[in-house]
Order: structure tokens, then sequence, then C-alpha cells
């Protein structure tokens, strides 16, 4: 396995790749990895030549006072993950590397970024939207995975992808969960002992809510009752608990729906979605 640290070095390799005809694969991932990002590395496998995973924490896409600094970082174990897991590329690109230029003034063609996840994390989706760019840029991969858990960002990047027109098939893979339901996350690590008890309840009133929307229960009726629910279980504060067309994320349900959910419990904020 292959470790890079900058973007010369990974186009090398990868123009190496391709004149022998490999079909690449790009997971782009902040590390910390998972069986989550593993699930990714399995789809990337099974319909690729060369998976390569890139780590990188992207300060864009955190704003001040959230946990971009405490975020969990463990490179060499991620390494050990990573080769364990088949990967061929790993791509570990500083911060100057990503941002050699302090001032950025590159905006992203975001749709929709607004909502949900926008309304709460406003800098959130350009920031993922820079990154992803200059990722697929650097990288030039054939396909690229990304997780289901992250619904809304898979969606922004597949509309991103289309409307710049980069030659990228984007991919979503299921979420993992543990099997109490709680959907994996890096961040699942923030959550004391107490919270990891009562964080799969997120996933449980969510599916009890599915089950109530299908049955004709009004949504608004849905939605409170959900979220007396969530705080009665030890949630501090929901964000937001909606039911969205699955292909726009907007309010109005076109095709089928899709519920997704951001919630607090103590200072660790948890998102999920389920299909309804
Ligand atoms: O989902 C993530 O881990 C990140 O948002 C991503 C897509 C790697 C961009 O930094």
């Amino acid at each position: 396995m292959n470790v890079h640290k900058t973007h010369q070095e990974l186009r090398a390799s990868i123009e190496e790749f391709k004149a022998q005809g490999k079909v690449i694969a790009l997971v782009p991932t902040m590390g910390a990895l998972h069986e989550g990002h593993m699930s990714l590395i399995k789809a990337a496998k099974g319909q690729a030549d060369i998976v390569v995973c890139s780590i990188f924490v992207n300060p864009t896409q955190f704003a001040e006072g959230e946990d971009f600094t405490t975020y969990p970082r463990d490179e060499a174990k991620d390494i050990a993950i990573l080769l364990d897991n088949g990967a061929d590329i790993v791509y570990i690109p500083s911060v100057e590397e990503m941002y050699p230029e302090r001032e950025e003034i590159t905006e992203p063609p975001i749709k929709n970024g607004d909502i949900l996840e926008g309304e709460f994390r406003p800098h959130f989706f350009r920031g993922v939207g820079i990154v992803v760019t200059k990722l697929l840029h650097q990288c030039a991969p054939d396909k690229a995975f990304f997780g289901q858990k992250d619904y809304q960002q898979l969606s922004v990047i597949k509309q991103m992808v289309k409307s710049l027109g980069v030659p990228v098939e984007i991919i979503g893979c299921p979420t993992q969960r543990e099997e109490d339901g709680l959907a994996l996350s890096s961040r699942n690590n923030y959550l004391s002992v107490w919270e990891r008890k009562i964080a799969p309840e997120l996933h449980k009133i969510m599916q009890e809510m599915a089950e109530e929307y299908r049955q004709g229960t009004p949504v608004e009726i849905v939605c409170e009752k959900g979220k007396r629910k969530l705080l009665a279980a030890g949630f501090a504060k929901v964000d937001y608990l909606r039911f969205c067309d699955s292909q726009t994320l907007l309010p109005e349900i076109k095709s089928s729906a899709r519920l997704l959910a951001a919630a607090w419990l103590g200072t660790t904020r948890l998102i999920d979605n389920i299909e309804v």
C-alpha cells in the first residue's frame, strides 16, 4: 500500500495505474476509521481495481467553536486498518497541501445547502464542496464512494458533480449500524457510557415515526411526538426531525419520503436518516 502526502505524488501513482487501464475508486474520509468506512472500502474494491482512501480533517467544514481541533485523529491506526482492508493508496495531505492559498474564494455550486444540516451548520456544505472538488481534481477517480449516513452530503455532492461536469460516478453506500441500531460515526467516540446507552433511541424513535407516517398520521403530529420522545429519552436538543422528499430533500414529498434527524446528546451532535 502506498502512502502519499502530496497531490503530485498521488497523481503520479494514479497516472501509472490509469496507463495500465485500471479503474480508480476514491473513498474520501476524515480518518478515525470504523466499520462504516470499511464498508465503503469493500464496496469500492468490488467495483474498481485500485482503491484510494483519503484522510483529511477538513478545516473549512467546521465552524468556529465546533470540534475541528478535538476531532479524533490517529494516523498510524488508520493506516494499519486500511492495510488490513486492502486499500491500495492512502492520501494524507496536510492543510497547507489542500489549502495553499490562504484566501479561499471558491464557492462550490451547491443546491439546497441551506436546509436541514445547512440551517444549523451554514458553513458545512461549502467546506465539503470545496474539499471534495479538490480531492476529485487531485485524484481523478472513475468512481467515488460516500456513506448514506450523511444523506444530504451525498445528495449535495451528486448534484455538485453534475453541475461542474466532473467525470466521476458518485456511489452512495448503506449506513452501517451497531447491533442496537446506532449509526456508526467517528463522533460516537465522544459519547459517555450513559449517553452511549441512550444513543440508539434516535434510530428506534425514527423507525416508530416512519411506521406512524406510513399508517397515515399527519406529519406534524408524528414529528412533534418524535421530538418529545427524544427529549424524554435524554437528548438535550433536537435540531431537526423531518420527513423530506428523498430526491430533492424538500418538505413536499413527490417521490418517496426520507426521515432525516439531528439531535444533541450532551455535547455530541448525532445525525441519522432512514428510508420511509
Ligand atoms: O463525510 C466525511 O467524512 C467528510 O465530510 C468528507 C466527505 C470526507 C469531506 O471532508
